[in-house]
């Protein structure tokens, strides 16, 4: 079995349901349940035995050491993070706690469980940690797209705690030999996409009559992948990525935001058109910007295509009308994500931004 940890939040529970889709080999599922973190998004698999979910910290050395005794998982994918860049803006403490304190400690439990195993066991196990391209910093327009080896230039709470964590990860391979693999991937879409992030906020506040909030000036450059490619990406990374190695991995679609909720506006104006005939692109409002906002992020995906032949599967244009139409489908599960807690955060992070 493989262990994968923060599995109830958006690409972990993506990735948890297309493993058990594709592989007959079980999940034990580690996550804390913060407010990212969603049963919901498991229900299909409720009463299958293949995924063992528990609720826990990464962080905790004793419930982690428990587990991979337990278990013997031979393998972990490690998506547990908080990874909202506004939330690390308003409170950096959990990101530093989360990202780099529970990193560290969920490699120290696997240092120790590793460096026990068998020759066998431990020539085959991997340790494959879930990062982002916002490490790599911003770009400017003509800038070439982010490769494996730009520098490190991390610009909010968020990119630089991910960035620690990538470095313990490298230096955990380099000084012990523990069998590590990186992933850095652009922005994802798609379904169970908590709507605080740019994508499902602009369809839920276009469908409730609110406005839509683009930050600054709306061209901030994003290279978005639908989340299904990403997990995709993992397994092969997982299956014949190369030890100690960093995949960069994108969906080859730089967007900027104002594109991207001119989209969904007009899909939406065709999927489920306003009783009034306007359309959904009335309610863009522009609203004060981010502070230390990257300008434009672009991912050269050129290694994982050449060395493990991996590809998206998805175009934005196929991407997108499959996400605005799941949120169109679950009405249900957005209510019920819309609960006190968010709208707590919604006021927040909106309440201080002038129009
Ligand atoms: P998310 O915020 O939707 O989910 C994070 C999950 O981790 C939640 O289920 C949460 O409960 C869990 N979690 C948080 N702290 C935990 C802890 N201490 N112990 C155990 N579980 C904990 O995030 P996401 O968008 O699914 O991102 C998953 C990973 O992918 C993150 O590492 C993120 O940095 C990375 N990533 C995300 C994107 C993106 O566009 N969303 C792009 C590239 C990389
Ligand atoms: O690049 C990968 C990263 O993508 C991941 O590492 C992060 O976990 C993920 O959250 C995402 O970060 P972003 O900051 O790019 O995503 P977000 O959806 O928050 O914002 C996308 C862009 O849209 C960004 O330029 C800010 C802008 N934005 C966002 C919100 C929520 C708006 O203009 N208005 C908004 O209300």
């Amino acid at each position: 079995m493989i262990l994968v940890t923060g599995g109830a939040g958006f690409i972990g529970s993506n990735f948890v349901l297309d493993w058990l889709a594709q592989a007959n080999e079980s999940v034990i599922n580690l996550d804390a349940l913060t407010y990212a973190g969603n049963l919901e998004n498991l229900d299909s698999l409720k009463g299958d035995a293949r995924h063992i979910f528990v609720k826990g910290d990464i962080g905790d050395r004793t419930l982690v050491d428990e587990l991979l005794a337990k278990y013997q998982p031979r393998a972990i994918v490690n998506f547990a993070a908080e990874s909202h860049v506004d939330r690390s803006i308003h409170g950096p403490g959990e990101f530093i706690q989360t990202n780099i304190v529970g990193t560290f400690n969920l490699l120290e439990s696997v240092r120790a469980h590793w460096s026990k195993l068998a020759d066998k066991e431990k020539t085959d196990f991997r340790f494959l940690h879930v990062s982002t391209d916002e490490v790599y910093g911003s770009l400017s327009k003509d800038d070439p797209a982010f490769s494996e080896t730009n520098r490190y230039e991390p610009n909010s709470p968020y990119s630089a705690s991910k960035a620690a964590s990538d470095h313990l990860v490298r230096a955990y391979h380099h000084t012990y030999g523990l069998p590590v693999l990186t992933t850095n991937c652009s922005n994802n879409y798609g379904p169970y996409h908590f709507p605080e992030k740019l994508i499902p906020l602009m369809i839920v506040n276009s469908l409730a009559g609110k406005p839509l909030p683009v930050y600054g000036d709306g061209q901030q450059i994003r290279d978005w992948l639908y989340v299904k490619d990403h997990c995709s990406a993992i397994r092969r990374v997982l299956e014949i990525g190369k030890l100690g190695e960093t995949y960069n991995v994108g969906g080859w679609n730089e967007q900027a935001n104002l594109n991207i909720v001119h989209i969904v506006c007009d899909l939406l104006d065709e999927l489920r058109p306003k009783d009034d005939g306007n359309s959904y692109r009335e309610q863009i409002t522009y609203v004060t910007d981010r502070p230390g906002h990257d300008r434009r992020y672009a991912i050269d995906a050129r290694k994982i295509e050449r060395e493990l032949g991996w590809n998206p599967a998805e175009t934005f244009e196929t991407g997108i009308r499959k996400t605005v139409q799941w949120y169109l489908d679950n009405q249900s599960w957005v209510n019920n994500v819309l609960s006190g807690n968010y709208r707590q955060w919604i006021e927040k992070n909106y309440a201080g931004r002038s129009e």
